[in-house]
């Protein structure tokens, strides 16, 4: 294993489908899974195989056709989870069971009216339960987020000796702050004796919009491993967009860190994704918007024309975006009025230019956008103009 490789597991058919309109069929999942193994990530989690026969026939089909990709399936600290996970799983070239249970005091007291040594124990048992099936076992703590951190290094501790793989701290609720969530690895870094037979894994959530950010600190902090999804979908507000977190290690590469993504299918697969989901993504998403490469403020375009890195840190190239646009607005400028008049094959001067600058202000002012009609119209009305004077 590479030091510096972050490894990418793609929850999109996973917590990604929880969402509510986002359900899939087998057919959907595995055309899904497909592209997911094209684009590069390690681990597909592919579903969760208790929950339902559907479900259990999509990881099922998942696990027979990916060969590169690890084929995950989820389970409770439950016997029968895991059995059913491992079946669903048997015919994948690499299969891995994640498992796991509530670490806070919130779910041991609420949801399992128990008691921190009684879930260590049904921590350990799980763990033994799905290494009879495979030999890489991810166990979850979940709302590790909350968990108090000597209680969850003796939990990490003890899953480790029983034989995980992957250990999974998981800001369930997205509560913690980047820092908090980085200290939180940091600690588990330093205060777990076995820790480095284990790869640590991050899977945030963004109820306060914090989950790429604590995905990022948790890697610096140690973790090697994060859990994301396309376009960001997950329960509530969704979980660490796996276009988001790729690309920020890509552009700092003063952090060390690489992953195996090929960058260039991140829009293409962000679309099959709201398109097969019914989901739409919203204009202003980081890396796969609509307006992710726009440009419509004056003092912006005119920067972006001169030279595009001062307002552009990412090729659009890169991530597979349709080329910069230059947006029309009543905000726009002369120079970009000037751009999009030469895109349409019209040269004006500056001075004409000028005199177009007020009619186009005129039709921005009662329109949300200048189209290309309108500028063509701009464009001939004024030939006209010039022609009869
Ligand atoms: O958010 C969470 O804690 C989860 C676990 C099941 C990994 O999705
Ligand atoms: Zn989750």
């Amino acid at each position: 294993m590479s030091k510096d490789k972050v490894y990418i597991f793609d929850t999109t058919l996973r917590d990604g489908e929880q969402v509510p309109g986002c359900k899939l069929n087998t057919e959907e999942k595995l055309d899904l899974a497909l592209k997911l193994e094209g684009l590069g990530v390690d681990i597909i989690e592919a579903g969760f195989p208790i929950s339902s026969p559907g479900d259990f026939e999509s990881v099922s089909q998942i696990a027979k056709h990916i060969k590169k990709a690890t084929v995950c399936g989820l389970s409770r600290a439950v016997q029968k989870d895991i059995e059913t996970a491992a079946q669903a799983l048997k015919h994948a070239a690499r299969p891995r069971i994640h498992t796991g249970i509530g670490t806070s005091d919130y779910h041991i007291k609420s949801k399992f009216n128990s008691t921190r040594e009684e879930i260590l124990q049904r921590a350990v048992q799980c763990v033994k339960w799905a290494r009879n099936f495979t030999g890489d076992v991810e166990f979850y703590a979940e709302d590790a987020g909350r968990t108090d951190n000597d209680y969850l290094a003796a939990v990490i501790e003890a899953v480790i000796k029983a034989g995980a793989t992957v250990v999974n701290i998981p800001d369930t609720t997205g509560y913690c702050l980047p820092y908090q969530y980085g200290e939180k690895i940091a600690y588990l870094v330093n205060n777990v004796p076995n820790i480095d037979k284990a790869v640590i894994s991050c899977h945030c959530h963004n109820d306060l919009g914090l989950a790429t950010a604590n995905s990022i600190t948790g890697v610096i902090a140690g973790a090697r491993q994060i859990e994301c999804t396309i376009n960001g979908l997950g329960e509530r507000a969704g979980n660490t967009s796996l276009e988001e977190v790729v690309m920020i290690i890509r552009q700092h590469k003063h952090l060390g860190f690489h992953t195996d993504i090929k960058t260039e299918q991140l829009n293409p697969i962000s679309r099959l994704v709201s398109d097969t989901m019914r989901m739409p993504v919203q204009p202003n998403k980081a890396i796969v918007g609509s307006n992710a490469f726009s440009h419509s403020s004056g003092i912006h375009q005119d920067g972006f024309l001169k030279n595009a890195l001062t307002y552009e840190i990412i090729n659009p190239e890169e991530v597979g975006a349709d080329s910069s646009k230059i947006v029309l607005t009543a905000r726009s400028g002369r120079s970009a009025l000037a751009y999009r008049f030469q895109k349409l094959g019209f040269r004006f001067d500056r001075n004409d230019i000028d005199e177009l600058y007020i009619n186009f202000l005129a039709v921005a002012d009662k329109k949300k956008e200048v189209e290309d009609a309108d500028l063509a119209d701009m464009a001939q009305q004024y030939r006209k103009k010039t022609v009869t004077a």
